[in-house]
């Protein structure tokens, strides 16, 4: 198969997981838009369901400037934490899924809101296609570390202790890439994390790291799109 080929796979996949996903919203709904191209497609197929009719009242939480923005374009209305801190619902993606459902996200950089409004959810949908199954999380996906840009460099030896290989995300231009918050990502090649929650706590424990993507008890639904079919998991 081409790369073409497997790309569009790939995408009818991440469609499917995203159509499960939004046919869970329901009228009257505070709904979490995550970020990165799978939650995208639910964002579309959301705007598609309020424009037909079959949804009413419907908000959106957003978890990126970027999400805001899109969602904007698809008239969908938004509100914010401060007016609806319980969210009902989210719909968001992930880079990749242990067998227990834990999660590494921020391959897109939006892991800090994306945990804020995770942790504000009743119902955390997660959508990803099979390609993000993963036995050890780690194994696929370096972790993204978000720190405050004062003081970056003391980082690296803290986290090349913990094990890791850290690399300053950049962007086309070589400046570093900024989050919303304007702070930095350094992406962790850790290998296997054979101890998710050890290494969250350490993370958690250090002054300057604002966020790490270690997803370790958010999720409540779990949807798989293979090839075989849809696997939607209650975590
Ligand atoms: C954004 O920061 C991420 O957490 C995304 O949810 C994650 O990168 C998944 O993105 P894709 O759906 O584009 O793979």
């Amino acid at each position: 198969m081409g790369e073409t080929d497997a790309r569009f796979q790939v995408d009818e996949l991440k469609r499917q997981a995203a159509a499960a996903a939004v046919s869970l919203v329901e009228s009257g709904m505070v709904v979490g838009l995550g970020a990165g191209s799978t939650a995208r497609m639910a964002l579309e197929l959301l705007a598609r369901r309020l424009h037909r009719g079959e949804l009413r009242d419907v908000r959106g939480v957003p978890c990126a400037e970027q999400v805001a923005a899109d969602a904007r374009r698809l008239g969908i209305p938004l509100t914010t934490l401060e007016e609806h801190p319980t969210i009902d619902l989210t719909i968001d993606g992930a880079d990749e899924v242990d067998p227990q459902a834990r999660l590494i996200k921020g391959g897109g950089g939006a892991l800090l809101r994306e945990k804020i409004v995770a942790q504000a959810t009743r119902r955390e949908v997660i959508i990803v296609d099979e390609t993000k199954l993963s036995p050890v999380l780690g194994t696929r996906w370096a972790l993204p570390v978000e720190v405050l840009p004062f003081g970056w460099r003391t980082h690296l030896a803290f986290l090349q202790e913990l094990g890791a290989t850290p690399t300053l995300r950049t962007q086309e231009d070589g400046m570093p890439f900024r989050t919303d918050q304007g702070n930095y990502i350094l992406d962790c090649a850790f290998g296997p994390i054979q101890e998710p929650e050890a290494l969250a706590q350490a993370l958690e424990g250090r002054a300057g790291v604002v966020e790490h993507g270690l997803f370790l008890d958010l999720v409540t639904d779990l949807i798989v799109a293979t090839q075989a079919g849809l696997e939607h998991r209650m975590v």
